[in-house]
Formats: C-alpha cells, sequence, structure tokens
C-alpha cells in the first residue's frame, strides 16, 4: 500500500503553514524580505526562474521541500533514471531520459543496451533527413520533397507540432512540415488542399500504430496519393515512426522506411524520440542534437542539484501547494512568444494526461487534488481576452509567464524609440508586477477617481506567477523548456502517489466510440439502446443525415 502523503508530519506541518500564509499578500512578504526577488529564484540550464511572486515564505519552501522529501522524490527520480519500472500499472520502465543521454552514456535496463539502441535510431533519422534535405530522397516522379505531413494524434502530434512551431527560425532545408491529428476530415482536407502529391512525403506516427484517427487518416492519404501517382508511389511518400513493425507492415509501409521507439517512452514523453522525425526534417540532424542536448541540460540539473535549488522540485512543489493547500484548479502558461502557440496544448496532454488521476499506484483513492488543469495563450493575446478575470476574478489561478531576450523577430516601434520586443516583454513584466501587487483603493482614490467607481477599479494582487527567461527561442531552450515541465509533472505525481505514466481513462471513450459507429451509420430503424440522452441524440443525428 503507498503512503498516504496527507497522513505524514510533514504534510501536517505545511497544512498549518498554510493556514498562517493564506492570507499573507505579496505586498507584505516583499516588504518583509526585499532580497526575495533576487532570491528566491533558480537557475536551470539556461533558463532563469523567478519564483518569488509565488504565495511562499522561505519557509513555505523549506516546508515544501521537505514534503518532496517525506515522498522519496530523491529516490524515485533516481529509480526512473535507472529504468526500474516505475510504471506500474503497465508495469514498464519511464525512460524519455535515455532519450537525451550522450552516445558514450551508459545505460543497460532489462538486459538492453539503451544508449546504443536510441543512438542507433537517432543515426538512421539523422541519414534519412539528409537525403530529405538534400535531395537525394525524391518522390516517385523524381522531384524533391517540400512538405513532410506528420500524421498522428496526442504525443503523437503535440510535440513535433510544437516544436516544429518553436524552431520556425531554423527551417534551413527547404523542407516544410504540417500535422494532421483530428479525425475531422477538415483536417486533412484543408492540410492538403494546396499540396502536390509528388513533393510531399506522409510520416505516420502512432506509437501503437492502432490509433483509429492515424489509422483513418493515413488511409484517406494514402488514396490521396495513390489517385494521383499510383500504388507503387507509396514507399517513396510514406515513412512510419512507430513501436510496432508488425502493424506498420501491415498498413503497407515498408519497414525498412520505419523509425522505432520503445514502450518505455510515453507517448507525451516522445517528441525526443522518433516522433521528431518531422522536426528533424525541417531543422536538421544537428539542431536536433542541439534540442537533444536541451533536455539533458535539465535532466542533469534535475538529477544532481540539492532539492532546494533543483528547478523543477521547487515548480512541481509550488504546483503542488496551489493544487493541494490552496484548491486551485488551474495553471495558465502564457508564454511571451507568439512561436510558442502550441505550448500550453502541448503541456495539456503532458501534465493533465499524466496526473489526472483519481487513484493512486496502489489502487486506493488520491485524498487529495491532483492534476493542474493548464491552459492559456500567447501573451500579449491573452491580455486582451482572459486577464480580467486573472485580475480581479474570484478564483486563483497561477500563472507561468514565459519570455526571451532575443527575439526571433524584430521591428522598429512607429515613434523608432524602441522595439516591438521590447514592447512585448515590457508587457511580461507589467503582468506579472500587476497581478503580484495590484492597486490598493486608497491609491486609485488618491488619483482623483470618483468614489462609486473605486471598488471597479480596485487591483486585488496577491495573484501568483513564476517568470521563466531564457535569452533566445533556440532548439537548446526548447528541450529545456519541455524537460523542466516533464520533471515538475514527476515530482507532482510523486507527492500524490499517482502513476504519471499511464493512461487509462482515455480507453473507454475509443471503445465506446466504436460500439457506435456502426449505431450512426445504421439503416435499421432506431432502437432505444443506450441511456435516454445518448438514444436522442443518435435518433437526431440520423434523422439529420437521412438514415
Ligand atoms: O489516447 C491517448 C493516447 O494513447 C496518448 O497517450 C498518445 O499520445 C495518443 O493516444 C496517440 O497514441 P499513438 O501514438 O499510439 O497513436
Amino acid at each position: 500500500m503507498s503512503t498516504d502523503i496527507t497522513g505524514t508530519a510533514a504534510w501536517t506541518t505545511l497544512d498549518a503553514h498554510h493556514r498562517v500564509i493564506q492570507s499573507a499578500h505579496l505586498r507584505d512578504l516583499f516588504a518583509q524580505d526585499p532580497q526575495r526577488g533576487t532570491e528566491l529564484t533558480v537557475s536551470a540550464g539556461d533558463l532563469y526562474i523567478d519564483y518569488s511572486k509565488h504565495r511562499v515564505t522561505r519557509e513555505t519552501v523549506a516546508l515544501l521541500v521537505d514534503l518532496a522529501r517525506t515522498a522519496r522524490v530523491e529516490q524515485r527520480r533516481d529509480e526512473m533514471f535507472a529504468g526500474a519500472h516505475i510504471n506500474t500499472s503497465e508495469d514498464r520502465a519511464v525512460l524519455h531520459t535515455a532519450l537525451r543521454l550522450p552516445a558514450d552514456a551508459e545505460l543497460t535496463v532489462d538486459g538492453q543496451d539503451v544508449v546504443t539502441d536510441v543512438h542507433t535510431v537517432l543515426r538512421r533519422m539523422g541519414e534519412f533527413t539528409d537525403r530529405l534535405r538534400s535531395g537525394e530522397w525524391r518522390g516517385a516522379t523524381g522531384e524533391r520533397i517540400r512538405t513532410v505531413v506528420n500524421i498522428g494524434i496526442g504525443g503523437s502530434d503535440l510535440g513535433p507540432a510544437m516544436v516544429c512551431g518553436a524552431l520556425r527560425h531554423y527551417a534551413d532545408g527547404g523542407i516544410s512540415a504540417r500535422f494532421v491529428s483530428n479525425v475531422d476530415p477538415a483536417d486533412l482536407v484543408a492540410t492538403l488542399a494546396d499540396l502536390d502529391p509528388a513533393t510531399t512525403l506522409f510520416v505516420v506516427a502512432s506509437k501503437t500504430f492502432s490509433t483509429l484517427e492515424t489509422l483513418t487518416n493515413a488511409s484517406a492519404a494514402r488514396r490521396w496519393l495513390v489517385d494521383e501517382l499510383g500504388e507503387e508511389a507509396v514507399p517513396k511518400h510514406f515513412v512510419a515512426v512507430s513501436t510496432h513493425a508488425d502493424r506498420v507492415a501491415e498498413f503497407g509501409i515498408d519497414t525498412a522506411n520505419m523509425f522505432g521507439f520503445w514502450d518505455w517512452v510515453g507517448g507525451r514523453y516522445s517528441v525526443d524520440s522518433a516522433i521528431g522525425l518531422s522536426v528533424m526534417a525541417v531543422i536538421g540532424k544537428e539542431r536536433f542534437a542541439e534540442f537533444l542536448g536541451g533536455f539533458h541540460a535539465i535532466d542533469e540539473h534535475f538529477r544532481t542539484a540539492p532539492l532546494e535549488q533543483n528547478a523543477p522540485v521547487l515548480l512541481g512543489m509550488i504546483g503542488v501547494w496551489y493544487s493541494s493547500f490552496f484548491d486551485a484548479e488551474s495553471r495558465a502558461v502564457l508564454p511571451y512568444s507568439n512561436d510558442l502557440a502550441r505550448f500550453a496544448a502541448y503541456l495539456q496532454q503532458l501534465t493533465m494526461e499524466s496526473n489526472g488521476k483519481s487513484v493512486r499506484a496502489d489502487g486506493t483513492p488520491v485524498t487529495t487534488k491532483t492534476g493542474e488543469i493548464f491552459w492559456g495563450e500567447p501573451g500579449t493575446n491573452g491580455q486582451h481576452a482572459f486577464y480580467q478575470l486573472l485580475h480581479q476574478g474570484t478564483r486563483l489561478a497561477p500563472a507561468d509567464f514565459i519570455g526571451f531576450a532575443e527575439p526571433t523577430d524584430d521591428l522598429a516601434t512607429s515613434d523608432g524609440t524602441g522595439s516591438m520586443h521590447d514592447l512585448l516583454m515590457s508587457n511580461l513584466f507589467a503582468q506579472t508586477r500587476v497581478l503580484a501587487f495590484g492597486k490598493t483603493a486608497e491609491e486609485i482614490a488618491a488619483e482623483g477617481t470618483a468614489a462609486e467607481l473605486v471598488p471597479h477599479k480596485v487591483m486585488p494582487g496577491n495573484r501568483p506567477s513564476t517568470t521563466i527567461l531564457a535569452s533566445q527561442l533556440a532548439p537548446s531552450t526548447i528541450g529545456q523548456l519541455i524537460a523542466l515541465y516533464e520533471h515538475q509533472v514527476f515530482v507532482a505525481g510523486t507527492v500524490w502517489g499517482i502513476d504519471s505514466f499511464d493512461q487509462w481513462g482515455v480507453e473507454l471513450g475509443k471503445a465506446q466510440a466504436l460500439e457506435l459507429g456502426p449505431v450512426l451509420t445504421s439503416t435499421q430503424a432506431p432502437r432505444p439502446q443506450y441511456d435516454s440522452s445518448t438514444d436522442a441524440l443518435v435518433r437526431w443525428y440520423r434523422a439529420q443525415r437521412g438514415r
């Protein structure tokens, strides 16, 4: 039976501390401890992380670290890195950290030389993408491949799609990538609309190679290609990424053009495996190696830094602090970088599929809230949409602000005094400041505001945020950012005692969709089959479709 973390002395102490601190205002915490702005910070790799604008004191941080130790975060972390089967419900190792080990590292797990296996696949990916990028690999008509269309969903889509967007400036091989995931045919149709089959290569990415959406889209894409170029064109225009060679072959893709990975790589942890093939096609193998290097830098930080200065531990524990003690429901992720437009969507799968669990690893119910709801949009768009609630609403929504010193693009402002990037970053700094410190009724009244308007204009402040800064959005930086969140998920999941690496909750919906499919298309008169709501919805749909 797992230890119930809420029954430990470390939890009880933190709970008592929470009662004291829950009403403290960040204005007072900063006034009482003027050094906190420089000292409640941590550097990890190239990331500078300021967590001073959180509703924590130095004592809170010490107690959170104590709780992490009580939950055996260090031991569990070492077990994960060593390849222990910490995904207990699936009896699997959890080794995404091995995907970014340097070639001269050593790691043997379950009798398998993991590092050699990883680098063999990386070498094959490099050879293949070199051929694509140089134009040596050509389509069936002899034309160069210009567009790679990744067909996958969840972890087989979100990672490469997000990273290709983030590294837009590193596309230097004449290849662009597009992504099709949704079984809604609109996705495939819109993506292929202006593409030429002769210059298009499909990467069918699926760990299991059994996912309905991916196989359905891949079959439709195959028909699109074959209609234009004939059956014999398929080998030159379809490659696969999967752990299941048999299913790839059955689908009709030559396994010589398949790039493998292993069951110890979870889908949402797989962008740095062969699932990143489309990324490598766009940015090249050297930049991809830098991307992996970024992950590894944070892995090393997470593995070796004392918990008190360990960024994923501190941020993961602050997540636990808000979820479990303040009852906060969500965490907003607000990148002040348009190129990170898909980062929140990526993190939604990483964090919510991992820690959205109600039972602990041993099957007993959890005794505290788990799994923050992640959401967000790039700044400054969010400011003109939902920040109103962040500033003056009744809910506590901690936020992660992410910004870069060097712009990916920059333009002068119209008055010629600065750049648009400076303007963007001034917004980031202003928002975190206003969220934390707000503006009091007295300050607003002193400005001559009409008395009846004062309450509307009061900015309560005390709204917590983390600021994560890096010099630029380079391949290594995006690897570092991803690893920073991967390990936070691990830390929080460990404290909550859950298996962060399974996802049983997605299965029933898939099964019922398969069962409902024939019911929707049946020509027999509809009969009561399910609950009264579902039956009525099915009848409505069938009537609309003339069935
Ligand atoms: O249904 C959830 C899920 O299993 C995710 O965990 C995974 O990333 C996604 O589906 C896609 O799975 P696959 O790569 O096997 O197609």
